[in-house]
């Protein structure tokens, strides 16, 4: 089964097109196309609404006409589309545009949960040579992006149900938030990661917020207000202090998300644990989750999509639309910007 992907819940634009393979339940990546309006996002250290979803009207045709002619082939079985969460405005342009195209080639179309496609970004083969490991249920997925951070268990396809989550800010946002505070380029997250290699590990330490709090929560709106305690206290912040400073951070998210991804997979007895989401993309998150679970000798398989597929994409929302297979009548496609996991 061929599926058109579809993703603007944000400030990119994304087409891609999968092949489900109904027998063995494998997902092909046949094509994958993202256009983003970064580079205008950067220059105000952070995401214009309004500029994105200008910019999207712009890319959404170009990009879905990419998507397809790479797929070379014209047959497609399904359309899957973003609802949500994210920003209405650049919801709608997805929304507006898959609903269209149902309509008038008439094909099923799919409103896809973003959340659900950063989970279902793990079931992605990226070529014929790789031979993907089933992924065995139950599952904790970790979902860690600009927007979210939630602990979720997965019980089959059917059955996700949400653990915990950010009390307030996700732990993108907090990399974008102190990324600005130290004037590094946005988005924060791969900025800090970059400027964390030259860090002093014994330079800063800041708290491990609600580690100990026995559920499954998060909190990472302290740490920002730590970052700006340090920086105000400081005489002069240079590139050695934003090191120092990146490397403590990074260290301090990086320890919660691991600690509490372990407990809820050794609460639930999972077989699997799934990275997806912006921040799944830093690379000492991966290898330490790896690390984290050799130590432990863990029978536990970690699976982590790569790089580009844990940042937004379409080829992710097709993915999750191929295992989540269910049609509605294109009327009924609303963007909800509120959507969550329950
Ligand atoms: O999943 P995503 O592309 O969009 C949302 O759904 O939010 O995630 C974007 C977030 C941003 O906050 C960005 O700073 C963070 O992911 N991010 C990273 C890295 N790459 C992106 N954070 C830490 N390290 C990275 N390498
Ligand atoms: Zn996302």
């Amino acid at each position: 089964m061929r599926i058109l992907g579809i993703e603007t819940s944000c400030d990119e634009t994304g087409a891609a097109v999968i092949e489900g393979e109904s027998e063995n339940k494998k997902v092909k990546l046949i094509s994958n196309v993202l256009a983003s309006s970064l580079p205008l996002h950067s220059k105000t250290g952070g995401i214009i609404p309004e500029t994105a979803a200008r910019e999207q009207i712009r890319y959404i045709i170009p990009v879905i006409e990419q998507a397809l002619s790479k797929s070379r082939s014209s047959h497609l079985d399904a359309i899957a589309v973003t609802v949500g969460p994210g920003l209405i405005g650049s919801l709608l342009i997805g929304v507006e545009t898959a609903k269209t195209l149902s309509y008038i080639w008439q094909k099923p179309i799919i409103p896809v949960n973003h959340l659900f496609g950063h989970i279902y970004a793990n079931w992605i083969m990226e070529n014929d040579k790789r031979g993907m490991e089933n992924i065995l249920f139950p599952a904790v997925a970790l979902v860690v992006s600009g927007g979210h951070t939630d602990l979720v268990l997965v019980k089959n396809h059917q059955n996700i149900k949400w653990l915990g989550g950010t009390r307030d800010d996700a732990a993108g946002e907090a990399f974008d938030k102190i990324g600005r505070l130290l004037n590094l380029p946005y988005p924060g997250g791969p900025s800090i990661e970059k400027a964390a290699k030259a860090g002093n590990p014994k330079a800063f330490k800041f708290p491990r917020p609600l580690i100990g709090s026995g559920d499954f929560d998060f909190s990472f709106s302290g740490l920002k207000t730590a970052v700006l305690r340090e920086v105000t206290n400081l005489d002069k912040v240079n590139d050695r202090t934003v090191a120092d400073i990146s490397l403590a951070v990074e260290e301090a998210i990086i320890d919660v998300l691991i600690y509490k991804t372990l407990k809820a997979a050794q609460k639930y007895k999972v077989k699997s644990i799934l990275l997806g989401g912006g921040v799944a993309a830093n690379q000492k998150l991966r290898e330490r989750f790896k690390l984290s679970m050799l130590n432990g000798q863990s029978s536990i398989k970690l699976f982590v999509p790569p790089k580009n597929l844990c940042t937004d994409n379409a080829a992710m929302m097709a993915a999750a639309a191929f295992y989540n297979y269910d049609p509605v009548d294109f009327r009924k496609v609303i963007a909800n910007p509120e959507l969550y996991f329950d």
